[in-house]
């Protein structure tokens, strides 16, 4: 393992200048580690624009932030569910009204182990849909602003990337035969993080290297996701495993998006995330990533399958 290029405590917030005049989007506000990453982002004078589902908690988020960092904070919600593409669509449309550059798209929401097949009314499997075509038409929609900032995109990934099946079934995307919660889960996640590697070839290819893709996940974080979307028997063992050392705060898991988001000089190469036990805590740094999650045949291949079932192409 590489030394950790921000010394033994790993990066921490503590690296993060002023943020006035910056812009950062971010998906799924309302607990968790988005939460956690938009109140630091606001305590350092960023403008956020949160992208959640549920307006009334998103209106209970922004009280929560004003009560923590008072009511100069600027921060709006534009409604958006990643599980309607639709929805999605008319996010994006907002935003690029709303706002005049992006510094940071911060993909963070997700579904998990969602106990039996459901699919999306646009007819996804639940997971692919929300976590990974949800957000590559988000992404694709606001690349022309995030080109134009020179901004970045970053992906929360899991390392769930590295069980399941470790590549995509091409063949049964919906999951129409052996659907496991643990196995869509997976692959929902190595998608997001199989595609922001295939941007970075294909921002390379076009010269567009002013923009900056990274890939990056929490470890194992104290947060609502299994409770959201889990069954009963994870719930019972997730809840077990977060009284224990194997399962860090919130916050913390909030620090490699946030890392991704604002620090200089990162190589887009790396998988950032905490470094210690199995990576589920500890000092925040690049580690370890396995070779199926760069498979470059399969890469290109979900790029165009995933432009075909959104109908967007990216303008790269
Ligand atoms: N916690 C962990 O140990 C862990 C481990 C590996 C990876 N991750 C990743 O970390 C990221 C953050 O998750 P978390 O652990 O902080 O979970 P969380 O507390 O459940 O937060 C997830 C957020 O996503 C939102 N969301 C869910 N479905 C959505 C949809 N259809 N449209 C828009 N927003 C939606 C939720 O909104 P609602 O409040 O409306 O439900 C919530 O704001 C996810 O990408 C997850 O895969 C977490």
């Amino acid at each position: 393992m590489k030394e950790n290029k921000f010394g033994k405590q790993g990066w921490t917030p503590e690296r993060i200048g002023d943020l006035s005049g910056k812009t950062y989007v971010i998906t799924g506000t309302t607990s968790g580690t988005g939460f956690e990453a938009t109140q630091i982002l606001l305590s350092k004078g960023a403008k956020v624009v949160m992208l959640n589902r549920n307006p009334k908690k998103a209106e209970h988020t922004i009280n929560t932030l004003k009560q923590e960092l008072g009511n100069a904070i600027d921060v709006l919600n534009i409604r958006m569910d990643l599980a309607e593409q639709t929805s999605v669509k008319k996010a994006a449309a907002e935003v690029l009204e709303k706002v005049e550059s992006i510094e940071a798209l911060i993909c963070n929401a997700a579904i998990a182990q969602v106990p039996s097949r459901k699919l999306t009314v646009d007819n996804f499997e639940s997971q692919l849909g929300v976590n990974h075509y949800g957000h590559f038409s988000l992404q694709a929609m606001l690349f022309p602003l995030i080109e134009k900032s020179k901004g970045r995109i970053v992906t929360v990934g899991s390392m769930g990337y590295n069980m399941g099946l470790k590549t995509i079934k091409f063949d049964d995307m919906n999951w129409d035969k052996d659907y496991g919660p643990n196995d869509a889960y997976s692959q929902s996640k190595l998608a997001q993080i199989m595609c922001i590697y295939e941007l970075q070839d294909r921002l390379k290819k076009a010269g567009k290297t002013e923009v900056k893709a990274y890939a990056c996940h929490p470890g194992s974080s104290n947060t609502n996701l299994i409770n959201t979307s889990g069954s009963f028997l994870m719930k019972v063992i997730f809840n077990m495993m977060k009284i224990s050392p194997l399962v860090q705060s919130a916050e913390k898991g909030a620090y490699p998006m946030l890392m991704c988001a604002i620090e200089e000089d990162l190589d887009q190469q790396c998988f950032y995330g905490p470094t210690g036990f199995s990576n589920f805590i500890g000092p925040v740094g690049a580690h370890k990533l396995e070779p199926h999650a760069k498979d470059k045949a399969v890469a290109e291949r979900l790029w165009e399958v995933s432009e075909g079932v959104t109908g967007l192409k990216w303008n790269i």
